[in-house]
């Protein structure tokens, strides 16, 4: 394993920012105080769950106690309930648990050595910054996480929103001699990465939703985003996102407008080193399957994991016409193919829903079933 010492806070915008979350996750107001160095060096001292009082808390980080309660002060805003008990001081109303690179190589078996680990406190996106150090001449296997996103990108342009310690955020940088058509299939090969990874943390239930959600009875508990770069006849890079629910916060689950539900609820583990470890363990397998013979070995596989394997489902394209059919599995390269009263359809872009019965929806070449 390689291990890099990252600045903890590195390129964070401090900048007003206010999202409103489609997907799942905090919805996040930087516009008051925001998390700086030293508010996780406070986080850090009473991450135990252990009450200090402002007057040691001010003493061991070398500041006054006004300034310890003004790095306090955006802990609400980032999910993290802080308790202030007279007499006592301040308590976390949870402890934290914090990502961990030895711990979490401890987990990484056989693929110990293809990862180069990077831990940092908060980072606009993992993504973002993964796909500029990939231009810097980032090695494949680089992995960044962070303990908190301020910019979280999710597909299609939304904002992925998640609290600080109750979510798993972290990106992977692959390289490949391949050109970037062969890649398309990559997203889908992650899925089924994260599928083995969660069933064998005893996660049973998990299934994945084309493109590449991951779901527990139809509740999302985690979403990755796939950037792809490089030459058509290669060698090409892509920078692989996965933001997992942990522990999701209850104010965090009153903003989300879609149903979700989170790792520890559904039974995972309560330790994200491991998790995260687990997980990169089966992207590295996953990966190795993929570099040498493309999605095609897992297809059938990811299509085992399929939610909507066979059911009556409408496609909405991204320029918001809806297509209607009955899934029909996914192609070696990604598509989901649709069968529709007019014939076998590819899709490569798209929401896929439930069909609700009786809905009298718009829809484009495809007759009611
Ligand atoms: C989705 O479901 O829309 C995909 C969400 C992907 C979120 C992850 S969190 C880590 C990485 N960094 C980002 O900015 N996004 C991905």
């Amino acid at each position: 394993m390689r291990l890099t010492q990252i600045n903890p806070v590195r390129k964070y915008s401090q900048g007003a920012h206010r999202a409103r979350s489609d997907i799942l996750g905090a919805t996040l107001s930087f516009s008051k105080e925001a998390p700086t160095a030293r508010t996780f060096r406070a986080l850090r001292l009473l991450s135990d769950g252990e009450a200090l009082s402002g007057e040691n808390l001010a003493r061991s980080l070398g500041v006054s106690r006004a300034s310890v309660r003004k790095a306090l002060a955006c802990l609400e805003n980032v999910g993290v309930e802080l308790l202030s008990e007279r007499g006592r001081g301040y308590r976390l109303g949870a402890p934290i648990d914090w990502l961990d690179r030895a711990a979490i190589s401890r987990h990484l078996g056989e693929h110990a050595e293809t990862f180069e680990l990077r831990v940092v406190d908060v980072v606009e996106s993992t993504n973002t910054m993964l796909l500029e150090d990939a231009v810097s001449g980032a090695a494949s296997g680089v992995v960044l996480a962070a303990e908190l996103q301020t910019r979280g990108r999710g597909r299609r342009g939304r904002v992925w929103h998640s609290g600080l310690g109750g979510a798993l955020t972290f990106s992977v940088l692959w390289r490949f001699e391949q050109g970037a058509g062969f890649l398309a299939g990559l997203g889908l090969a992650v899925g089924v990465g994260l599928v083995r990874a969660l069933r064998s943390l005893g996660l049973q239930d998990i299934m994945l939703k084309w493109p590449n959600d991951l779901v527990v009875r139809h509740r999302k508990v985690a979403g990755t985003l796939v950037e792809i770069h490089g030459d058509v006849l290669g060698p090409s890079l892509a920078v692989a996102g996965v933001g997992m629910n942990f522990r999701l916060h209850p104010s965090t689950r009153e903003r989300v407008d879609q149903a979700v539900t989170d790792l520890v609820t559904e039974g995972a583990p309560h330790d994200r080193n491991r998790l995260l470890g687990e997980v990169l363990l089966h992207l590295a397998r996953v990966v190795d399957v993929f570099r040498a013979r493309g999605f095609g070995p897992l297809r059938s596989e990811w299509e085992s994991y399929h939610v909507h394997a066979g059911r009556r489902v409408i496609v909405r394209l991204p320029d918001g016409t809806l297509e209607e059919g009955a899934a029909a599995g996914v192609g070696e390269d990604g598509a989901l193919l649709l069968q529709t009263r007019t014939g076998l359809r590819r899709f490569h872009s798209g929401e896929v829903s439930l069909r609700a019965v009786g809905a009298g929806q718009r829809r484009r070449g495809a007759a009611a079933f």
